[in-house]
Order: C-alpha cells, then sequence, then structure tokens
C-alpha cells in the first residue's frame, strides 16, 4: 500500500485531479523562492520589452511542479502553450510540425526532454538559437534543403533526468534551474490551499502531520491529502483530524519519512549487500536491478536531504540516522563508524 501513495510519479487515473489543484500564477506557487523570484524578474523584464522569454529547462524529480510552472510561464506572458514530450516526438517532421504552427511569443513544452532522439534534437539547435527550421525535403539525388524563418517562441523544458542531457542541448538555454524538495511549511501551505480548493475542512495539525509525510513533494502531499479525506470520512470526525490523519497513514503504511519501497531497498541493499557502503552506485543498482540514473536522480537526493545517505569520495554509505530509522543497530565496528559517522 505504502508503496503506491508514496511514488513521486503521477499515478495513470491522476491527471484530472492534479489539474484542479495546479495554481495558475506563480503568486499562488509555493516554495522554490529563488526560481520564483527569479522567473518574475525574467518574465517582467521580457513582457515589458515586448520579446518572448529565454529558453527555461527545468529539472528536478517528479512531481515537484516542472508541469506546473510551465503552464505559468505561459499564463504570465501571456502566451499559448503547445504541449509535448520527448517520446512523442519520434521524428524530426513531428517536431517540425509543431514549431510550424507557434505564433510568436508561445511556449514549446517539451516534458521529459531527455528522451528526444537525436534527429529530433539536431532540429532544436537552430531552432532554439535562430528561430529557423532546417528541413529536408525529398529522398536520395533529389533531397534538397530547404531553410524556414519561425517566430519568436520559447521552448521550456523538463526533465527528472538532468544528466542524460547532451551538452550542447543544455547550453542552448538561457534559464536553467534544478527544483529542490520542499520544506514541511511550505507542503503545509501548499495542503491548506489544496483542501480549500476541494472544499475539505482539515485542521493545521493534521495539514502539518501530511506535509512531513510526504517526501518533500507536492504530488504526494495532494494525494495523501486526498486519501485522508476518506479516513476521515469513515471515522465521521468532523473534517480531517489529526487522529484521523495517523489513523489513515497508519492504514496506509505511510513511512514516518515518506521513504518509499525503492528507497528501502536502496538502503537496505547498502547494509545488508554492502556493509553499509563505502559503495559505488553501479554496484547498488546492479544489486537491486534497478536502474543507476533513476536511483540517482530520483532516490538518491531525497535520502541525502534527510541525511540517510552520505556521498563520499568512495562512494554511498548509510548513516547512523537511516539506520535508526530502519530499526537497526548501528554496528561498533566497520565501515559505518569510519569517517567519522
Ligand atoms: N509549488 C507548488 N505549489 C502548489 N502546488 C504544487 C506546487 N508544485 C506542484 N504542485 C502540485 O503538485 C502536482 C504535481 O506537480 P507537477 O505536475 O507540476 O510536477 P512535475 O514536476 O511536472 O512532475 P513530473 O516530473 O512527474 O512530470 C500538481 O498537481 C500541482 O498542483
Ligand atoms: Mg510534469
Amino acid at each position: 500500500m505504502s508503496e503506491d501513495v508514496l511514488r513521486p510519479e503521477a499515478a495513470p487515473d491522476e491527471g484530472r485531479f492534479e489539474e484542479s489543484l495546479r495554481p495558475r500564477a506563480l503568486s499562488e506557487f509555493v516554495g522554490q523562492s529563488q526560481l520564483r523570484a527569479n522567473l518574475a524578474v525574467f518574465i517582467t523584464a521580457a513582457r515589458d520589452r515586448g520579446e518572448a522569454l529565454d529558453h527555461v529547462l527545468l529539472a528536478g524529480p517528479p512531481g515537484l511542479g516542472k508541469t506546473t510552472l510551465a503552464q505559468i510561464i505561459a499564463v504570465e506572458m501571456g502566451a499559448e502553450i503547445h504541449h509535448t514530450s520527448g517520446p512523442v516526438l519520434e521524428r524530426a517532421g513531428d517536431l517540425a510540425a509543431l514549431m510550424t504552427n507557434l505564433q510568436e511569443g508561445d511556449v514549446l513544452f517539451i516534458d521529459e526532454i531527455h528522451r528526444l532522439g537525436p534527429a529530433v534534437e539536431e532540429i532544436l539547435y537552430p531552432a532554439m538559437e535562430d528561430f529557423e527550421l532546417d528541413l529536408v525535403i525529398g529522398q536520395g539525388p533529389a533531397a534538397r534543403s530547404v531553410r524556414l524563418a519561425l517566430p519568436r517562441f520559447t521552448l521550456v523544458a523538463a526533465t527528472t533526468r538532468m544528466g542524460l542531457l547532451t551538452g550542447p542541448l543544455r547550453d542552448r538555454f538561457g534559464i536553467v534551474h534544478r527544483l529542490g524538495f520542499y520544506h514541511a511549511p511550505e507542503l503545509e501551505t501548499i495542503v491548506k490551499r489544496s483542501a480549500r480548493i476541494l472544499g475539505i475542512a482539515i485542521d493545521g495539525d493534521a495539514a502539518s502531520e501530511i506535509a512531513r509525510r510526504a517526501r518533500g513533494t507536492p504530488r504526494i502531499a495532494n494525494r495523501l491529502l486526498r486519501r485522508i479525506r476518506d479516513f476521515a470520512h469513515h471515522l465521521k470526525t468532523d473534517g480531517v483530524t489529526l487522529e484521523a490523519t495517523r489513523w489513515g497513514l497508519e492504514q496506509m503504511e505511510v513511512d514516518g519519512v515518506g521513504l518509499d519501497s525503492v528507497d528501502r531497498h536502496f538502503l537496505m541493499t547498502i547494509i545488508e549487500v554492502y556493509g553499509g557502503g563505502p559503495v559505488g552506485l553501479k554496484a547498488i543498482a546492479a544489486s537491486m536491478g534497478e536502474d543507476q540514473g533513476t536511483l540517482e536522480d530520483i532516490h538518491e537526493p531525497y535520502l541525502l536531504q534527510i541525511g540517510f545517505l552520505q556521498r563520499t569520495s568512495r562512494g554511498r554509505m548509510v548513516t547512523p540516522r537511516a539506520l535508526r530509522h530502519l530499526g537497526l543497530k548501528a554496528p561498533n565496528t566497520g565501515p559505518l563508524f569510519e569517517d567519522g559517522v
């Protein structure tokens, strides 16, 4: 049960629910204050000059607000947004068709841009840089290349896997930002806002309990709120109380700090197979049968943030804090005690 409640990725049937809770304006967007302040400056400047905003790259683990920000950027620029994603753009022609439909100032949002094929990426370069599209028409000896002028548009791209982007692609974005996990007070604000939108009465201490367990991720906070509303309904409490929240979280086996099953497996592998570390990520991934990049980009950042994992020059190490959380005792000797951990 805890596995699906705490997954940072969106569930297949979550789209409409998420859409209803998305902040529409920058002023409604909670947290990521540095990013928000910078975007406000860039957007105002571009708007005052009557220009398109520079291309924006948003990177970070799932559920932190990349798609939300892409939509907000379009709204704040008073622009139309066109959605697409790396895996959907199979051939260069797919992207060309989209780009030739853009109007001056429009936002083109490419989700999962790390999954763009090389041929598609190739035509993106001149489009981003010079607003030109190089098309090859025909085949064989009769093939010729034509150059089309594109309107000035803003590419907003999102990725959970910044490390997979090629250097040349990354360099073509004027604004690059990594989204970090949210702090509990920010998530509490988000939970209260969502409750208001959904017409749920929630006590302050219940909202703060949900915020603490939501893995630093707005998507998970909203999902927990939705499920706990049902537990409160079942208990017939007056709105969502702390009691109903605690009971619901217990029933769903939600971890006290928001670890999901992969996080736990990650930690347990280091402990059981590698004596707590230090061990390289590649070895851990192989032992787990997991993709190394997924561990590095989605699971490791959260474990580092909550102090359950340490990155040393010799590899990853589990900390005594993680051992305590997992109900294990730190050995008196051995690698866990080296490096003063
Ligand atoms: N700063 C925020 N304030 C309020 N709600 C937020 C915020 N960030 C995200 N959310 C909510 O969390 C949900 C997930 O956000 P979003 O879809 O933008 O994440 P994402 O980074 O695009 O995830 P993915 O990588 O899976 O595409 C949305 O429903 C949105 O309402
Ligand atoms: Mg998204």
